[in-house]
């Protein structure tokens, strides 16, 4: 078995040649007399003829269906000029088939595989014969593309003198970060490891090893709940680096994203990237990952309604919070059902209610209209820039809150303005941007105490560092997020590397207590004592980029398989039961029983 050919290599320059090719059937079409095969592997599609009159071999096509493997022998030749097909490569030719070799008839599919009809089918459908679905050449370039990433990526930063070192998946159970898959240690009964969320505290180890530069294309486990975007295993070009500073990060990841777009797509991406605060970004966004591919952007109305006849606007003003808007122009044919689904969205963000007025006809419509003076009217006009077919939107609540609700609010608008026709967002922009300034700190409001915006080992902006005893919530970190379309690639820091400044933020800042510093941190606070190089690092998030690069919305799209929103792998049946035995070795004896 071996054969001469992929399917999309033969040409007219090979017409005449003996050719022997092997792949999956795509289909078998009988036309009248002859019998068309269209042979399909990997790189593309070879047309077979099967002449009943010479090749006995036809007689066996009735029992393959489409999907079945064989393997033909046949000579090139040309394709009569009226059936040539353009629009393949091997479109000029056609094999004439000697001999057929059967090694595998295939069932009747569970779905069609052409990409029309299975992109219809029911995603849990596909994922359980993911294998077929990935036949389909639009899910094989995905992987394809993410490959080439991949490889792109690891020659950039060789060249950059990065060394790839892997790290270990079984960590320890660490605080301050996302939920983790536990996993018993039959050695030591009662004691758990955690899967790695990332690579963090043993990327920082390495700097502090003296390797200077590390990166690996490392696997993170989080069980967290599943969206679009999100997977509880995913993979991060995590990196790291000694003696540098953000400047030096972020000049070599708009280094790697150029060279990334340029391999796979064939794009030059702009660079420096735009830098935009956290404080900026909430205020015109509502959002710490903004899609700037479109403006609507959020303004500020506080002082237009200071002396508001509409008593929730001025308590909210008098409390200290913020009155925020967005005008999306040309929404005003938003349906009733559009506008519940908005003040829905709004009010499971905590929203009181999502005031708004339209203005059509010359006519101000608004569940608030009574309560506008004039004068308010005329200042709403003007800085919302008010025109026929617009609806503008309100929120009134804490400065953050305010921008968050209609960060939202933004996105949904947006989704409505491209439904409606009234927009239309082009596929090949990619307004890449950082995001820099973030606080160190935030106030947890569910556990009524600080945490971490990030992870405890950043550091904060030197001038800042005083505040860090008495207004930790106004200290700024050295973290930048990199966004691109609206999703976040990537984010990492400036670290701390000295044991007493590391000790602080957890002491007296996020007032961990002694054990827990002690049994999670320890070593790192003694390895600070050792000689810690000041470094910083950065974590890109690879099947978000290679979503975006793919032109899909999914990171389901570019894994090969990928869990489903309830964390299963449809496929292998995963997760599934432990016998009684394995539970018993490794110590476990409350268990929910489960069905076999
Ligand atoms: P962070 O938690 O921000 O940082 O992760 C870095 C990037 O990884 C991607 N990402 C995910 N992708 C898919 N599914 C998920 N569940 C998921 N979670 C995160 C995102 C994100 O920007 N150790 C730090 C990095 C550092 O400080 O160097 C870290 O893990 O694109
Ligand atoms: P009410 O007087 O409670 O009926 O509110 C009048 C309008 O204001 C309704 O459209 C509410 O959805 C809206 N609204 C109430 N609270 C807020 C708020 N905090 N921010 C924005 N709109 C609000």
């Amino acid at each position: 078995m071996r054969r001469t050919h992929h399917c999309s290599a033969l040409t007219k320059k090979d017409v005449g040649k003996s050719v022997r090719l092997i792949g999956w059937i795509q289909s078998i079409r009988d036309h009248g007399g002859l019998i068309f095969v269209d042979l399909r592997d990997r790189e593309g599609i070879t047309q077979i003829v099967f002449d009943p009159k010479n090749n006995a071999y036809t007689a066996l096509l009735p029992m393959l269906k489409d999907e079945s493997v064989i393997e033909i022998s046949g000579t090139v030749r040309l394709r009569p000029d009226d059936t040539a097909n353009p629009h393949i490569a091997t479109g000029e030719i056609e094999i004439i088939a000697d001999t057929l070799k059967i090694y595998n008839i295939a069932d009747t599919l569970p779905f069609p595989l052409e990409d029309s009809k299975a992109d219809k089918v029911n995603e849990d459908l596909r994922f359980t014969y993911r294998y077929l679905d990935l036949r389909r050449p639009k899910n094989l370039r995905a992987l394809r593309t993410r490959h080439r990433i991949a490889h792109t990526v690891r020659n950039y930063l060789d060249r950059q003198d990065f060394i790839e070192v892997e790290l270990p998946y079984l960590f320890k159970t660490t605080p301050e970060g996302a939920r983790e898959f536990l996993v018993p240690s039959r050695q030591n009964p009662g004691s758990f490891y955690a899967l790695s969320q990332s690579p963090q505290q043993y990327k920082q180890m390495l700097m502090v090893a003296g390797i200077e530069r590390y990166y690996s294309l490392a696997r993170c486990f989080r069980d967290e709940d599943l969206r679009a975007d999100r997977q509880q295993e995913f993979t991060q070009i995590d990196l790291e680096m000694s003696f540098i500073d953000r400047e030096d990060i972020y000049a070599l990841i708009e280094g790697m994203m150029k060279i990334v777009f340029k391999e796979t797509l064939n794009r030059d991406i702009k660079t420096p990237f735009i830098r935009i605060s956290f404080q900026e970004v909430m205020d015109r966004f509502g959002s710490d990952k903004p899609d700037t591919r479109f403006a609507l952007e959020l303004v500020d109305l506080s002082s237009v309604f200071k002396h508001s006849e509409f008593k929730i606007f001025r308590d909210c003003l008098e409390k200290g919070g913020s009155i925020k808007a967005i005008n999306a122009k040309q929404l005003a044919d938003i349906t009733q059902g559009e506008l519940k689904i908005l003040e829905d969205i709004a009010k499971t963000l905590g929203a009181k209610g999502l005031a708004f007025i339209k203005y059509e006809s010359g006519d101000w419509k608004s569940p608030i209209l009574k309560f506008l003076s004039a004068k308010e009217k005329d200042a709403l006009r003007e800085i919302l820039r008010i025109e026929d077919g617009d609806v503008v939107f309100f929120a009134a609540s804490d400065w953050l809150h305010a921008c968050t609700i209609l960060g939202r609010i933004r996105l949904e608008c947006v989704r409505l303005l491209v439904d409606h026709g009234h927009l239309s967002i082009p596929r090949d922009l990619f307004n890449f941007l950082w995001v820099i300034d973030f606080p160190l700190i935030s106030f947890d409001e569910n556990q009524g105490r600080y945490v971490s915006t990030h992870h405890p080992f950043t550091a904060p902006v030197e001038e800042d560092e005083e505040k860090l005893k008495t207004d930790p919530l106004h200290v700024r970190a050295q973290h930048y997020d990199i966004v691109l379309n609206g999703f976040e690639i990537g984010g990492g820091s400036i670290r701390i590397h000295n044991s007493e400044l590391q000790s602080l933020v957890m002491r007296n800042v996020l007032k961990l207590d002694e054990t827990t510093i002690r049994e999670r941190f320890g070593y790192m606070l003694r390895a600070f004592k050792f000689g810690a190089p000041p470094h910083g690092g950065i974590a890109i998030g690879l099947d978000r980029l290679a979503a975006i690069i793919c032109g899909t919305d999914s990171i389901r799209d570019v894994i090969a398989f990928p869990k489903t929103q309830k964390g299963q792998d449809l496929m292998a049946q995963t997760p599934s039961y432990a016998s009684e035995k394995q539970l018993r070795e490794l110590h476990i004896t409350t268990v929910i029983p489960q069905e076999k």
